[in-house]
């Protein structure tokens, strides 16, 4: 069949032109988005598209299960044809991912995007957090190497001291009370599977809203006070976002071939590592708990993330009281000492 007929026959039965589509997507792009740290939502959006793209690839060898899940990373790592290349990527992508997430969250906190109209998008956003940090903490114990078994389980003893659910949570967790066969496939099922669909859909939502409401628009002291104040998105801003990409995945390349990750010892139940760690983005919680009881550090754990999702009206509520506009400045500082100073507080001790 001739092409062009081909586009008659495909636009008798979806009767879209290319004029409609470019207007579905032309979102006008406020000056200040050029900073590429404004925009840096569109980095773990670009990320996980590497980590969907490369956790495929790694899902057709790996195998979740006790007995094989650790030789089947081994496998990969050491004797599949870029093997080692692709895991390196994903591990890499995955840090990176999170660490985009944090740095685009404070952004939009420091800027005061977060307010009205844009707490729902705040709201979508925490849940977009929870996810990637749940992503980062299941893909960490497939490994099955020591610190991926002994970091699950520490994690769900963890959840256990939940109030009123934590029984439940746990064994939802593990499958069973303890570790058991069915403890990697339900972990597998969730990094690969549900929270990878969740990611995807509130990723939708999130853009959706974005797309209603437009970005907030801020005027710089840099910028001469006339002429346009946007530009477009197609193809201006998505140049931007493709050379960006073309610029993390060097980044990566490198990463995975200086850095390459590597195998740890291989998981044994009986013998409890003498320092058990999470991923670096637990950190934070880890030293927490360290400091207070169990019950004590999981309710303000609690506290703190309930805080986080209602910041937007807290805010409102603090500034009104308060009369110092900018008080969520201060108290986002204080924040950020307080979080990089658990971090690297529990990065330099051993216990
Ligand atoms: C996988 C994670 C995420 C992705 C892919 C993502 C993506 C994006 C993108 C592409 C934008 C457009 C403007 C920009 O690039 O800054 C944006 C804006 C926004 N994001 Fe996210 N985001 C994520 C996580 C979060 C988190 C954790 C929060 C906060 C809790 C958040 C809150 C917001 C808000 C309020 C806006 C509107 C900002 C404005 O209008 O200036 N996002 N996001």
């Amino acid at each position: 069949m001739p092409f062009f007929s081909l586009k008659a026959w495909v636009q008798e039965r979806l009767p879209v032109s290319g004029e409609q589509l470019r207007e579905l997507t032309n979102e006008p792009v406020p000056n200040h988005m050029k900073r590429w740290w404004f925009c840096l939502g569109g980095t773990p959006a670009y990320l996980f598209l590497v980590q969907i793209a490369t956790g495929i690839m790694l899902a057709m060898y790996y195998q979740p299960a006790p007995e094989t899940a650790y030789e089947s990373v081994r496998y990969i790592t050491e004797e599949l044809t870029f093997g080692w290349y692709v895991r390196g990527i994903h591990k890499w992508a995955a840090t990176l991912m999170i660490a985009a997430v944090i740095l685009h969250q404070m952004r939009v906190y420091f800027t005061g995007a977060y307010r009205k109209p844009r707490e729902i998008n705040w709201m979508v956003g925490m849940c977009l957090l929870i996810a990637t940090l749940l992503t980062g903490f299941t893909g960490y114990s497939l490994v099955y190497e020591q610190l991926s078994f002994w970091g699950a389980t520490v994690g769900a003893n963890i959840s256990e001291s939940v109030p009123v659910i934590g029984v439940f949570l746990k064994k939802i967790m593990l499958a069973g009370d303890t570790y058991n066969e069915h403890t990697l496939p339900r972990f597998f099922v969730l990094h690969a599977a549900v929270l990878p669909v969740i990611l995807v859909l509130l990723v939708a939502v999130h853009i959706a809203i974005i797309r209603v409401q437009g970005v907030s628009e801020l005027k710089f002291e840099d910028e001469p006070p006339k002429g346009p104040e946007h530009f477009n998105f197609f193809p201006d801003h998505l140049m931007t976002e493709l050379a960006l990409g073309l610029v993390l995945m060097i980044i990566l390349s490198a990463l995975a071939t200086i850095l390459p990750v590597e195998m740890g010892p291989k998981a044994d139940p009986l013998v409890t590592p003498e320092v058990i760690k999470p991923e670096w983005f637990f950190y934070v919680m880890f030293r927490w708990l360290k400091l207070f009881s169990r019950t004590a550090a999981i309710l303000s754990t609690g506290f703190i993330v309930f805080t986080m999702f209602a910041w937007p009206f807290i805010d409102d509520w603090l500034r009104r009281k308060t009369r110092i506009p900018e008080i969520s400045v201060w108290i986002g500082i204080l924040g950020v000492f307080l979080m990089t100073g658990l971090t690297v507080w529990e990065a330099v001790v051993a216990h």
